[in-house]
């Protein structure tokens, strides 16, 4: 395999990657706007998302009946040993939080899919390193569902029910598959031990063993608890009667209505508005600075009016559209960009940087392009600068920060930070090498199957968004044409980047085989579970997981193959590679899959979201 064709080989400011080219995929498709009503609704999608969106049978082996596969006498008759062997000494963990001001942790939400736990984990991972704090994560995740029937993962992952698990009655009403779901170590899902390379992590288990506790006793929910996790010193401290402290950042705290987070406050910022630091615990109100008062001009009012009227924070573009069109400030060029920002700092409003938002929504959390807002000066709190000097040797934030939020729920205050933040995303939570071989041969089948060509593939998701209005089409067969309609978009692409000699190219060798023809078969991902449904999308030239896996992939991979969310990992490493890939714009599946590509410089054109 050549070097470049590695995962992640290159160096994290590859120069392929640019920002600016990937508006093109971020565009959001008019035809299709969604509108959600409410948070809780968004939260109750998600957890759907999470567990009901099962691969399903799909992927079954052909030839081999239910009954053959569960039959004790089949089945090995003791779990396998959790692989790999990835357990530290005390003196490890020590070492590992020794050079932080102690740890950080959340209240995970557990009951989410991979998907959604892995951006709440990259959120986590930043918060983390802005307080310079040792993160913990939860030591497993859940899992949704079997390839098999439940019994046969249950010999091989433990099985739990998610609703006793959670402390949620989401599911008690369904099907018994369906309130089952399997724990598996964080270890099979992602590469700790590159994880840690990169940044001071442990699971709650180390963490558990480092203060005395049985590891056994972690949260099934993933919230941190409060009580039970300070009850006993760490085991290298010598005042025995010293517990960890706790200090909890109150989740109303953390961006409330009309209070924009950042990262940090840079020092320009705080002087520019007289940033104070509050005296005294009894002014503590979850901030620990403030803003002193600023008498507001003409044009902070006006700008403040506009952003009431469509929406805070303002993007930089409508800021600037509003000052031209003011006749407030005096004689000014706007045409250049740092003009525009002195003239907004001058009345009191900054500029942020983050991610635009896919299909007009931040489900997906993508962190390509670049998008520059504006706020009142006033409404900046910094999440370093507030919780970075707290002394505790726990800080916890409590509820999640990651509904209808941007990527990192926070904004960055210099161009920097949210290109660190790119980093972390694109590199930080790796899946096992042996997932980058398999997506590597499956690849190549592809490329088989298409006579040498390149090839294009597709996400599509249909039970759970269908059902819940999120998908465009409903009938399988608009469905297949709407995504043969966008590759078809995807072949002249390709046609026209091969003659592109100024356009990106990342990977000289996938570049040198001709183009997709009209006809070729194409990969799809998909949770579609009705044979009729999935015969009609076969019958369009779609090829599915079962058609490329072997007997002997199956064998050398192992048990982790027969759990749907973790097959879904070699799936998203597999689109990652298609030539062309075409996703939901409201997924995170999608979304990781986007992200990963720009994390390997693919060239932005050769991908599409709606
Ligand atoms: C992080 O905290 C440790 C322990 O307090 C300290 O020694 C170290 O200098 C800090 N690192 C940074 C980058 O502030
Ligand atoms: C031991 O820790 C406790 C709790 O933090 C504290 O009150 C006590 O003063 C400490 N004892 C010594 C000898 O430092
Ligand atoms: C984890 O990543 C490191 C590189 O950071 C690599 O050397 C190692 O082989 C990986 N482990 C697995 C199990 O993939």
């Amino acid at each position: 395999m050549a070097p470049d064709l590695l995962p992640f080989s290159r160096p994290e400011s590859h120069a392929t990657f640019q920002p600016h080219r990937w508006r093109s995929v971020l565009h959001s498709n008019g035809a299709r706007k969604i509108r959600i009503f409410s948070t809780g609704f968004i939260l109750t999608g998600l957890v759907y998302v999470a567990f009901f969106s099962a691969y399903g049978p799909l992927l079954r082996p052909l030839g081999l009946a239910d009954p053959l596969l569960v039959d004790p006498k089949f089945a090995p008759s003791r779990p396998s040993p959790p692989f790999p062997p990835d357990v530290l000494t005390l003196e490890q963990i020590r070492d590992i939080v020794a050079p932080t001001r102690g740890f950080f942790s959340r209240d995970y939400s557990l009951g989410l899919g991979w998907n959604n736990v892995r951006y709440i984990y990259e959120t986590a991972l930043l918060q983390a390193e802005l307080l310079n704090r040792t993160l913990v994560l939860p030591s497993f995740i859940y899992t949704r569902a079997c390839e098999y029937d439940i019994t046969v993962c249950a010999n091989y992952a433990t099985m739990v029910n998610k609703g006793d698990a959670i402390g949620s009655d989401e599911w008690r009403e369904m099907p018994i598959e369906k309130q089952m779901g399997f724990r598996i170590p964080i270890s099979v899902i992602v590469n700790i031990t590159h994880l840690r390379s990169r940044q001071p992590v442990i699971t709650a288990s180390e963490y558990l063993r480092l203060h005395g506790q049985d590891p056994e006793s972690e949260s099934s929910s993933g919230v941190w608890p409060r009580q039970s996790y300070h009850t006993h010193p760490n085991v290298f401290e010598t005042n025995k009667t010293k517990t960890p402290s706790l200090f909890v950042i109150e989740n109303h705290w953390y961006a409330p209505t009309g209070i924009v987070r950042v990262d940090y406050i840079p020092e320009e910022m705080k002087k520019r508005g007289g940033l104070e630091r509050h005296h005294g615990p009894d002014k503590y109100d979850g901030s620990a600075e403030h803003w002193p008062p600023l008498e507001p001009t003409e044009l902070s009012t006006y700008l403040t009016e506009t952003a009431n009227g469509i929406g805070f924070p303002l993007d930089w573009y409508t800021a600037k559209y509003v000052l031209k069109n003011s006749h407030l400030i005096g004689d000014v060029n706007l045409d250049y960009d740092d003009v525009v920002d002195k003239v907004l700092n001058a009345h009191g409003w900054e500029v942020l940087y983050t991610f635009p938002a896919v299909v007009e929504m931040d489900l997906a959390k993508i962190v390509v392009g670049d998008l520059r807002q504006v706020a009142p000066r006033s409404s900046i709190r910094g999440f370093k600068d507030d919780y970075h000097d707290v002394d505790a040797d726990v800080v916890v934030l409590a509820g999640e920060t990651h509904i209808n939020t941007k990527p990192g729920a926070m904004r960055f205050t210099e161009e920097l930070g949210r290109h660190r933040y790119v980093g972390t995303v694109m590199h930080s939570l790796i899946q096992q090498q042996k997932v980058f071989d398999l997506a590597e041969v499956l690849s190549s089948r592809m490329r088989q199957r298409t006579g040498g060509r390149m090839w294009m593939g597709a996400h599509m998701r249909r039970g759970d968004f269908v059902r819940m209005g999120w998908g465009s089409t409903i009938t399988p067969e608009d469905h297949i044409r709407q995504v043969e309609d966008r590759l078809g978009a995807g072949r002249a692409v390709l046609a026209d980047l091969q003659s592109d000699i100024e356009g990106a190219k990342p990977d000289p060798e996938q570049a040198m085989l001709p183009p997709p023809q009209a006809g070729d078969p194409f990969f799809v991902a998909t949770d579609e579970r009705d044979p009729d449904a999935l015969r009609k999308i076969a019958a369009a030239g779609a090829v599915f997981m079962s058609d490329l896996l072997t007997m002997e992939d199956r064998r050398e991979f192992g048990w982790p193959l027969m759990i749907t969310d973790l097959m879904a990992l070699v799936e998203q490493q597999l689109l990652v590679r298609s030539n062309f890939f075409y996703g939901h714009g409201m997924s995170s599946f999608s979304g990781a899959i986007v992200n990963m590509r720009a994390g390997r410089g693919v060239d932005p054109r050769t991908m599409h979201l709606d």
